[in-house]
């Protein structure tokens, strides 16, 4: 396994390959990440791995300082996981200029639920995951559906700006008490890790409500109920992201808010 620090190291490294699943994450690896790295890993001959905390997808007041940083414990995970490639940059790698061309969320889907309450988010995700895409040109790249607006915006990027890459969509990955698993659970104390688990019971709770109730109200008003968070929203979605009022077939729920000063999202789809 070779660590890779500049995009000219990357290009120059992966030069000749044809066959590349792309892994990108912002580090502090977990079995959510590893799950990606295994398909990636059975799915192509080259596996590379970005590890980058990005920082124009944090708004002023986020946790971009004190994101969990385990470099140490994350190459090990790769090294484990047979990646071929990690790289890591510098933020001066990936912003050369502060006058750089900007890629826009879409108006609509870009600015609801996440994009409402973290204004500018998808821009700063999109704007890195273009530029991971344009440096290590993978055949394949691997998201978690976990961030299922995020999933759902970079398949619509690579396909508005025509790219050849295909994404390919991770299950969630939850602890054995349903926990999603998350980087951000490290900040989670021992009672608020009890609050987090209202989240996925709320979730499951929805999905066998759903079979007897359509109506999206009836059905957040029972999930308020074992919720034991500071909810910021609950939404329902079709496959295209359209908020929705009455249940249907592959509907997502999708639930963000905080555990004491922790943001927390996950999400469900009902089949
Ligand atoms: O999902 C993440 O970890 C990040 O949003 C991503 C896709 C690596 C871009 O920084």
């Amino acid at each position: 396994m070779t660590i890779l620090h500049t995009p000219q190291e990357v290009r120059e490294a992966l030069k000749g390959h044809s066959n590349i699943g792309f892994v990108p994450t912002m580090g502090a690896l977990h079995q959510g990440h590893l799950s990606l790295i295994q398909k990636a890993r059975a799915q192509n001959d080259i596996v590379v791995v970005s590890i980058f905390v990005n920082p124009t997808q944090f708004l002023e007041g986020e946790d971009f300082d004190k994101y969990p940083k385990k470099l140490e414990a994350d190459i090990k995970i790769c090294k484990v996981a047979n990646v071929d490639y990690i790289f890591v940059p510098n933020i001066s790698d990936m912003y050369t200029t502060l006058d750089e061309v900007l890629i826009k969320a879409p108006k609509v889907k870009g600015y609801i639920l996440e994009g409402h309450f973290r204004p500018g988010h998808f821009d700063g995700v999109l704007q890195i995951v273009l530029k991971l895409f344009n440096i290590v040109k993978p055949q394949r790249a691997y998201f978690g559906k976990k961030d299922a607006q995020q999933l759902y915006l970079i398949k619509q990027m690579v396909k508005d700006l025509f790219l050849d890459i295909e994404i390919v969509a991770c299950d969630i990955v939850r602890d054995k008490n349903g926990l999603a698993l998350s980087s951000r659970n490290s900040y989670l104390s021992a009672q608020e890790i009890q609050q987090a688990l209202s989240i996925s019971k709320a979730l499951k709770l929805a999905l066998q409500l759903s079979t007897t109730i359509k109506d999206v109200n009836k059905i957040k008003e029972e999930m308020l109920k074992v919720l034991q968070i500071d909810v910021q929203y609950i939404a329902f979605v079709d496959e295209e992201f359209n908020p929705l009022d009455t249940v249907q077939h592959k509907t997502t729920v999708l639930i963000a808010g905080y555990v004491g000063t922790t943001r927390l999202i996950d999400n469900m789809t009902i089949n």
